[in-house]
């Protein structure tokens, strides 16, 4: 509903309200819808705030734009100068545009000489797209140093959850109290980062997966970030994100814009699973999402078979093994080019080695192609070893600072993709390669940090940030049908920007099914299982040397864009029978757990984990219940199922497509092979599981009757 004065958006369950005055305009909600009709003067009224002593004497007003000039005392949305002037805009409102779902504001500060335009975007399931664009409207350059989005949150926004991580262990949750100051989440690595967040959420005091309220934030972009959420000695509270700028990387002349990357906003009143549920429905409804192209293929990468032991006879015999067990994707990872016999030369030379392949990449493909799966490739277009034959010939085209060669990471420096020739160099032999054989998947890697990245003396990550996005948008008009990976040493660029570009993300480094089930659970928050690869690693995990068995492994990649990352030429034949049936069963239910809603059961123990899919219609589930430890009562808690129809009567059993978990047995619970039970009582009742070992998980099966 539009007035003069008020906008009122709503979509699915969700409203943004704001009020429009010339001299303020203000988020008065956001959150659970108002109804159609909300008495705007009345809202408008009742939050009217009491001024304290020792402060302003008018309240804080917290436009959208958070000036200083409002007696603000929270961070600004904007800041910025003109060299050291004009340090404090404060903007009137010039205009306003606004639909049933979408609302853009126009203010513009004379005196400062600074345009600003903010809008607000449902772009469906009830996740309102947020950016803002700054405008340099008087002589002089105009420093930018941030532009971010920034919304309220009521007071009951009570704890925060973000999460952190690094390489092999991404993604761990951090819970805490919101207390006076900001909890900030900074991201410089110029990459998203294994430390990324994707989201942070505020949420409402007690707040878990299926209850409560949550307010979540998400940047789309995947250089720097800043995640906050701010609470100032008055107690209002707000939640922000935005790209961290580095100094100096954006200057604006007369007349010219900087639009800061857009931000995901979700809130959610059905708990934490309620803002993965509006996250999955966005993202599932663009018509590029891969599943609306076709079943996500059981994938092959042979990384950690082969590593780089690239042998045409070797790789022939995992193709064979991998056609038996159904393998429908065979990706050659790392070493297949230049001088790339290891992990310290050759990057940057896209050209395939002679070494290693006399006869091209093509007898490769052929027999790929003949055990009937499709092929693909590994690249780190992003990067260069300084031993390299394009290094020798363009050592200028690196991202560096104060003429000095940055600290290598891996042992490899970052290309400077704002180098229009040396964009134009990687782009040009990446094509060149997917032209010569038919590939239809590449895994694009990114190993390193960046550490001073500079173009031309100024901060480049923005740009560079651009650049790759540009890339790849490239690369998929020049070969339809062509699917990217992002990889960053495992999960280190898993972002909302990047999900925009690319179909799949390599999730971790970490095969190790334990680490897994916590990396996928919180990954999962925010991306669905569809775009996040989880392969079956080697029995002894090469990242942790944990030693897990097969039922282990295979359930826990089973939720994911499932794969295998193991040499399964030395597996026995019993393995491989077990890897047949797992790999049918995945094909079976890829567009069960690819669709579904995401279910997370609060536990009575942390020392299991139950976590599932549910049709969106409810007719349909699949359940993991995981233990992590050994149980702490002998017998274990009960295992709630959530997320069904309660009224519905479901057909609910154990199923063992990769034989059965290992579990104490003089008496085994009767329903695993089946029993009837409501939606209700299996969620408050529950089952009685078997004693599993620690490290086991069982897969169970629900239908409605
Ligand atoms: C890091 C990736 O995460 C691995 O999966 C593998 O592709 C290696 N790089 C190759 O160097």
């Amino acid at each position: 509903m539009i007035t003069s004065e008020f906008v009122h958006l709503r979509q699915d369950g969700v409203s943004l309200l704001v009020s429009l005055a010339s001299d303020l305009v203000q988020v008065l909600h956001w959150g659970s819808d108002l109804g159609a009709d909300p008495d705007f003067e009345s809202i408008l009224s009742a939050t009217t705030e009491p001024t304290a002593h020792a402060e302003g004497d008018l309240p804080e007003q917290h436009g959208i734009w958070r000036e200083a000039a409002r007696s603000t005392t929270g961070a600004p949305a904007l800041s910025g100068h003109r060299n050291g002037q004009d340090f404090s805009p404060l903007f009137v409102l010039e205009s306003f545009d606004a639909t049933e779902t979408t609302l853009v504001v126009n203010g513009v500060d004379r005196v400062a000489g600074l345009g600003i335009e903010t809008s607000f975007r449902f772009v469906g399931a009830g996740v309102m797209v947020t950016a803002t664009t700054v405008t340099n409207l008087a002589s002089g350059k105009y420093f930018l140093n941030e532009l971010a989005s920034y919304l309220p949150l009521p007071d009951r926004a009570m704890e925060s959850l973000d999460f952190s991580g690094r390489w092999v262990k991404e993604r761990q949750p951090i819970r805490r109290q919101i207390q006076p100051g900001v909890i900030s989440r900074e991201v410089r690595e110029g990459r998203s980062s294994h430390d990324y967040t994707i989201v942070q959420m505020a949420l409402s005091a007690g707040a878990q997966y299926r209850a409560g309220e949550a307010w979540s934030m998400g940047l789309m972009f995947s250089g720097n970030s800043k995640h906050t959420i701010e609470q100032l000695q008055s107690g209002r509270k707000a939640i922000s994100a935005g790209e961290l700028l580095m100094p100096g990387e954006i200057i604006l002349d007369e007349g010219q814009s900087h639009s800061s990357a857009e931000v995901a906003a979700i809130y959610s009143d059905k708990g934490i699973d309620g803002v993965t549920d509006r996250s999955y429905r966005w993202l599932r409804s663009r018509s590029n999402h891969p599943t609306n192209i076709r079943p996500r293929p059981l994938t092959l990468n042979v990384w950690e078979a082969v590593y780089f032991d690239h042998d045409l006879a070797r790789l022939t015999e995992l193709a064979k093994v991998a056609e038996e067990i159904g393998v429908e994707r065979f990706v050659l990872d790392d070493g297949w080019f230049g001088s790339r016999r290891d992990d310290s030369k050759g990057l940057g030379d896209w050209v395939v080695s002679d070494e290693v392949w006399p006869e091209g990449l093509g007898p490769l493909v052929d027999v790929v192609k003949k055990h009937g799966m499709e092929f693909g490739l590994w690249f780190e277009g992003e990067m260069v070893n300084p031993d390299s034959d394009l290094y020798r010939a363009h050592p200028d085209w690196i991202l560096s600072a104060g003429g000095r060669v940055p600290p290598t990471g891996r042992g490899q420096l970052v290309l400077d993709l704002t180098n229009p020739d040396c964009y134009q160099q990687v782009l040009s032999q990446v094509d060149a390669v997917l032209s010569a054989y038919d590939i239809s998947y590449i895994k694009w890697d990114h190993n390193r940090p960046l550490v001073e990245p500079g173009h031309g003396g100024q901060a480049a990550v923005h740009k560079q940030t651009e650049a790759i996005y540009r890339l790849f948008s490239q690369l998929k008009q020049n070969h339809p049908g062509l699917e990217i990976e992002s990889c960053a040493s495992g999960g280190g660029r898993i972002d909302l920007g990047m999900a925009q570009v690319v179909d799949r993300f390599w999730v971790s480094d970490c095969n190790d099914a334990l680490e897994r089930q916590q990396i996928q659970r919180y990954t999962q928050i925010a991306i669905p299982p569809e775009m996040l690869g989880s392969h079956i690693g080697p029995t002894e995990s090469h990242t942790t040397g944990r030693v897990h068995n097969l039922g282990f492994r295979a359930i826990t990649a089973l939720f994911g864009h499932a794969g295998l990352e193991w040499d399964i030429t030395q597996t026995s034949p019993e393995e491989r029978e077990l890897l047949t049936s797992w790999v049918s069963y995945y094909k079976a239910k890829r567009d069960l757990i690819h669709s579904g809603q995401m279910v997370r059961v609060e536990t009575a123990n942390d020392s299991s984990l139950v976590h599932g899919v549910v049709s969106q219609d409810g007719t349909a589930a699949l359940f993991a219940y995981v233990t992590t430890a050994g149980q702490g009562p002998s017998r274990p808690n009960a295992l709630r199922l959530e997320g069904l129809n309660p009224a519905t009567s479901y057909r609910v059993k154990a199923v063992f497509p990769v034989g059965k978990p290992v579990f104490q047995e003089r008496t085994s619970p009767a329903w695993l092979d089946g029993v009837t039970m409501t939606g209700a009582a299996l969620s408050q009742i529950g089952l009685r599981p078997p004693i599993l070992f620690p490290e086991n998980a069982l897969l169970i099966e629900i239908e409605a009757l």
